[in-house]
């Protein structure tokens, strides 16, 4: 399962990837503004720096909505470093955007599914990897998981090669979850990797051996 996190955060970018367990990086325009990010010229120097900093896929998202505005911009994020991921909004533009960059070996991300017709149609379109927004399904009361089940299922059916990547995950029970249904990578904020690490067992264990062994020493 690859490890993605989900910020234009660099420090937090940079602490995932010390942990040594990092695998790329997503962002999205609401990520971007969050830091501060804003202009276009300032919005591609920032993911120059974050490809700069992790070694992984990096996903940039493609404002405009129309197809010829979708390529123009896709190909001007593609061109920025090999690791940059066209991420793409499912809608009828996006598709075909998606399948014109897939014939040209570039990778896509499809963003802001929500049911599996959508994630069918990502994969027809030969998509890299497709999100399902997990937390915001269940933020509407509808099961986010089953959905991210579901497209495992169709996927496996046909041999799709489109990696599911769950997206909108909130905590380490997400990413667990998806782990036991066959998730192929997650996207998260640090705190959905790093409070895997928890546990107070391990710390008491840690702390039992340490008083232990200062009593022979
Ligand atoms: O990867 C998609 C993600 O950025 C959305 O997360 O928490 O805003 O639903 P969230």
């Amino acid at each position: 399962m690859k490890f993605f996190i989900d910020t234009a955060n660099l420090d937090q970018i940079k602490e995932a990837q010390d942990l040594g367990v990092l695998d790329g990086v997503t962002t999205n325009p609401s990520l971007m503004a969050k830091e501060g990010i804003t202009g276009a010229e300032n919005i591609l120097q920032h993911y120059r720096d974050i490809c700069e900093a992790v070694e992984g896929d990096v996903s940039a998202e493609v404002i405009a909505t129309d197809y010829e505005g979708m390529v123009k911009q896709g190909e001007e994020l593609a061109a920025l470093n090999p690791q940059i991921v066209v991420k793409l909004p499912m809608i009828a533009a996006g598709v075909k955007a998606c399948k014109y960059f897939s014939d040209k070996g570039i990778k896509t991300n499809v963003t802001l599914v929500f049911s599996v017709g959508q994630a069918l149609l990502a994969a027809k379109a030969g998509a890299t990897y497709v999100s399902p927004f997990l937390g915001r399904l269940d933020d509407i009361s509808t099961d986010g998981l089953n959905l991210i089940k579901e497209i495992r299922l169709v996927y496996d059916n046909y041999g799709f090669k489109t990696q599911i990547l769950a997206a909108s995950i909130r905590n380490t029970m997400h990413v667990i979850n998806c782990a036991k249904i066959g998730s192929d990578v997650m996207t998260g904020p640090l705190s959905s990797i790093t409070g895997l690490l928890k546990h107070p067992l391990t710390d008491s264990g840690l702390a039992q051996f340490l008083a232990d062994y200062a009593k022979g020493n």
